[in-house]
């Protein structure tokens, strides 16, 4: 059986995420690995965080601890949100690991050994007013390309092209916003992507029209530009030590032990149970492995070019992306969160507001597949009274209800299925089969829109058999509606695991059912077909409350979505 590999882009531990990080990659990366689990697909999930990088020198500076508790403290915090909101990572580590630092040199070793890497003298960006060289990101001035103004010096987030510092027009420390920029010589390794452009050309050709538009585009975009070699070493003192001479006040690149994170966290993962796990299993000739990435698409140029060139250059036999889910945006009102301007969603705050699975089903039926999308607070209201509430809160709801009253608290008698039933199977095979070849295609806002309509077939079969007019002239027919109805509760909780992981246990609580079992939906008249009758049945609360008009203006306001 392949064996399903499911990594998320490594979060930057300095920045607390938000709503867009986790529709970005965290969530359906997420509500990927549950729906193959619950296939009974052997899944390896993992994530962690991105812990090297000035961001995190500056960070602690800032706060005044030394670069590793104040990457632990955040990381603790990345791991309590991730925890809040039921992300099911089999692992989630730390690129700062012993574990990446091995695999890091192993990896650079074996580059070296090829004749990929080359020592240049660079011109870097040093600013006397911040004493200290600023690396990348830390430059800031107007893009070459586009004419951006707040251009960073390793991309540009307006029109994604990949920068180097020294290219921006007029450059200024994004620390002090000192204009006082000096450029000094500086020694650095560069890893020869030209080497391998032909090879990666031909590998990217074989991904068109299998992977979604964007990660396609993108890195053939990179490509058409040619490919320049590119430095992986920087004047820092944070991160992995540079084993070579000559290069010792200098650290490897963030973005060059980063991806290899992946494989570093799951030798983190393997170190834990070393009798039962192996990661070699997962990453190196492990011709069974299906490897899934799930990013923003500024992440794209790195995963689709850097690091599998990295990976090839070993000449060993990685495991490579075999399908990239490269996201758009999901903006605030219209424009970008903001941390600084306290602009924004940010992850401890929506669950403060709502639950987890509210926030998990507006950003997977909104996922910015195909563009950019935008949050508010109306938007999501409207769809959490209408979906959950109205359709599937209700419907739960009044059969419960109906049950009880008619039968007590018990799933009454099966009965003799009739039209009605067997047009409900049909409708919902048929959408079923469309859900399930989106869910496979990681297409999620469509599969959520079947999802949506699996559920509206529940209330179409209860206004079609009318059960509270029944159970006034014919008790057993009423039986026999509210038992199909009992039955598409639990169905829908199974179908809920991946996406409402919380709401699905809820479900199966009111039926006295446990949810972890591996399940694919047989033939319709058996799904519907399989409580048994008398078996204990329980009420509860309505699982969903409305959000209100006025409660969406208080939203609005705190969290200055109208500015
Ligand atoms: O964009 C980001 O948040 C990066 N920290 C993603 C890194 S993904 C992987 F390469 F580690
Ligand atoms: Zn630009």
């Amino acid at each position: 059986m392949t064996k399903q590999l499911i990594t998320s882009a490594l979060p930057y531990v300095n920045g607390l995420p938000h709503l867009g990080h986790l529709i970005g990659c965290l969530l359906p990366s997420d509500v990927y690995a549950r729906y193959l689990r619950q296939k009974g697909q052997d899944v390896l999930y993992v994530c962690g965080t991105d812990e090297h990088g000035t961001p995190s020198e500056v960070g602690a500076n800032k706060e005044g601890v030394d670069v590793d508790s104040y990457c632990k403290k955040y990381h603790d915090l990345h791991v309590q949100m991730y925890r809040g909101f039921n992300l099911s990572f089999d692992y989630f580590g730390r690129t700062s690991s012993e574990q990446n630092k091995e695999m890091t040199y192993r990896i650079f070793h074996a580059l070296e050994k090829n004749g990929l890497i080359e020592e240049r003298t660079t011109n870097q960006v040093y600013s006397p007013d911040d004493d200290r060289y600023l690396p990348d990101s830390y430059v800031m001035g107007t893009c070459p390309h586009c004419g951006y103004d707040k251009a960073k010096g390793d991309q540009c987030e307006n029109c994604t092209k990949v920068l180097d510092p020294v290219d921006l027009i007029n450059p200024r420390s994004a620390i002090s916003g000192s204009t006082n920029i000096e450029i000094r010589p500086t020694k650095h390794l560069f890893l020869q992507l030209p080497k391998l452009e032909a090879e990666l050309e031909k590998w990217i050709e074989t991904k068109k029209g299998i992977w979604p538009d964007i990660a396609y585009s993108v890195a053939k975009k990179w490509l058409k530009e040619g490919l320049k070699e590119r430095g992986i070493t920087r004047d820092l003192k944070w991160g992995f030590a540079v084993p070579r001479e000559g290069f010792e006040n200098k650290v490897f690149y963030v973005w060059f032990d980063a991806p290899i994170g992946y494989i570093g966290i799951t030798k983190q993962w393997a170190d834990e149970d070393p009798v039962n796990r192996n990661w070699e299993d997962w990453w190196l000739n492990a011709s069974d492995v299906r490897h899934t990435e799930f990013m923003g698409k500024d992440n794209i140029p790195y995963h689709t070019i850097s690091f599998p060139a990295t990976l090839r250059g070993t000449n060993e036999k990685w495991t490579e992306v075999s399908f990239l889910k490269g996201m758009n945006y999901l903006n605030f009102a219209g424009g970008k969160f903001s941390k600084s301007a306290h602009r924004g969603v940010f992850l401890d705050q929506a669950l403060e507001e709502f639950p987890a699975d509210y926030w998990r089903y507006w950003l997977i039926a909104n996922a910015p597949e195909s563009d950019d999308t935008s949050f508010s607070f109306e938007q999501f209201a409207i769809t959490i009274n209408k979906d959950l509430n109205d359709v599937l809160g209700n419907f739960i709801n009044r059969v419960l209800k109906m049950t009880v009253a008619n039968f007590g608290e018990v799933v009454p008698e099966r009965g003799n299925v009739t039209e009605a039933e067997t047009e409900l199977y049909a409708t919902l095979e048929e959408t079923l089969k469309a859900y399930y070849m989106h869910m496979d295609g990681l297409e999620f806002r469509k599969a959520m829109s079947d999802l949506r309509e699996i559920l509206v077939a529940g209330n179409n079969y209860l206004a079609k058999t009318e059960p509270w007019k029944a159970a006034k002239t014919d008790l057993a027919r009423a039986g026999t509606i509210l038992y199909t109805a009992l039955n598409l509760i639990r169905l829908y909780a199974k179908l809920l695991v991946p996406v409402m992981p919380t709401t699905a246990k809820r479900m199966n609580d009111l039926l006295n059912l446990s949810d972890d079992s591996i399940w694919t939906p047989k033939a319709m008249s058996e799904e519907l077909q399989v409580l048994n009758s008398g078996n204990k049945i329980n009420q509860s609360e309505p699982l969903f409350q409305k959000i209100m008009p006025e409660r969406v203006e208080e939203l609005r306001q705190k969290y200055k979505e109208t500015e």
